[in-house]
């Protein structure tokens, strides 16, 4: 207890109270385990340590086939929800499938429809159809309770994954959540510049982010998120939920986890500030935080059920 206190500590985060000492001790080696690999990077001509799992296709009719991999373990399970614009393969991604891996929890991470390597055409892409993706996912790959991780809009899908299957989805962590965003970043444009991007049909979105420096975001798209808004009313989940949110964060503010704190029904929600992180949140820090969070939930959890 003490130790992961102190670990936490110096991660320059709120201590967490870590719950029951069995749980701990699942808990201190499944973090022991994945931080004690040195940084020292494996020989070039290695590819990676990481075992080889081929990924997996859900197939569904009418709708793109989905890439996914699942690691089968314990309940609840953790399922990751990516970004805009990003695939299974992110750092927050792997670091959780290392940490399921070390406690023996079940782990499922995914591509959304156009996206990596699953099907579809990413143009056509909306958030209802990537709500539709996280809910496929849920419903016929994950088995039992689960976790939701949403990275940035992410984080928006999980909250709509946890309205629509409130029986299957037992706690929420959103990491830098990104709700309602693009719909109140186009809002906050001058009149014209909405004009023009309508006529256009399409908003080059300025973002350090994107390798080419802009998000070619389809007008289309927007407006077909304003129907997923979920701020401007209360947000019917009721599970546990921790937003972890970067203060450095220019591209999504952190008073948006807070929004989402405020909206949501449930009592049970933290919002953890970092000072010094920025939108990714995926230095060693971070990730350090969000393997303690999930931890500290699955804890929660598995006490609260016996
Ligand atoms: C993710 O990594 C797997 C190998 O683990 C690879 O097969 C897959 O193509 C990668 N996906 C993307 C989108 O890069």
């Amino acid at each position: 207890m003490a130790g992961a206190c102190t670990a936490a500590a110096a991660a320059g985060i709120f201590c967490l109270s870590l719950g029951r000492a069995a749980v701990s001790f699942g808990f201190r080696h499944g973090v022991s385990a994945l931080f004690a690999q040195k940084p020292e990077r494996a020989p070039r001509w290695l590819p990676a340590c990481r075992p080889k799992m081929s990924v997996s296709f859900l197939s569904r009719p009418d709708l793109p086939n989905l890439a996914y991999k699942r690691l089968k373990g314990k309940s609840p399970g953790i399922i990751f929800i990516p970004g805009y614009i990003s695939n299974m393969n992110g750092t927050k991604a792997l670091a959780i499938e290392d940490f399921c891996k070390s406690l023996g929890h079940a782990y499922i991470r995914f591509d959304y429809s156009g996206v990596g390597n699953s099907d579809g055409n990413f143009q056509e892409c909306t958030v209802g159809r990537w709500r539709k993706d996280v809910l496929s996912i849920i419903d016929d790959v994950a088995v039992g309770p689960q976790i939701l991780v949403g990275s940035s809009l992410g984080g928006w899908l999980m909250l709509h994954a946890a309205i629509a299957r409130p029986q299957k989805v037992v706690a929420l962590i959103g990491v830098a959540t990104a709700v309602d965003s693009l719909v109140t970043q186009f809002n906050q444009l001058p009149v014209e510049v909405k004009k023009e991007i309508e006529m256009k049909g399409v908003w080059s979105m300025p973002s350090k982010y994107s390798e080419e420096g802009v998000y070619h975001v389809q007008y289309s798209f927007i407006k077909e998120a304003e129907h997923h808004c979920l701020l401007h009313s209360p947000i019917p989940v009721s599970c546990p939920i921790r937003l972890l949110h970067g203060m450095r964060d220019d591209l999504i503010p952190w008073h948006t986890s807070v929004q989402v704190a405020d909206r949501v029904v449930s009592t049970d929600v933290d919002v953890i500030l970092r000072k010094h992180s920025d939108h990714r949140m995926k230095e060693k820090e971070d990730i350090q935080l969000l393997v303690y969070t999930i931890d500290d939930l699955i804890d929660k959890l598995s006490t609260e059920v016996n």
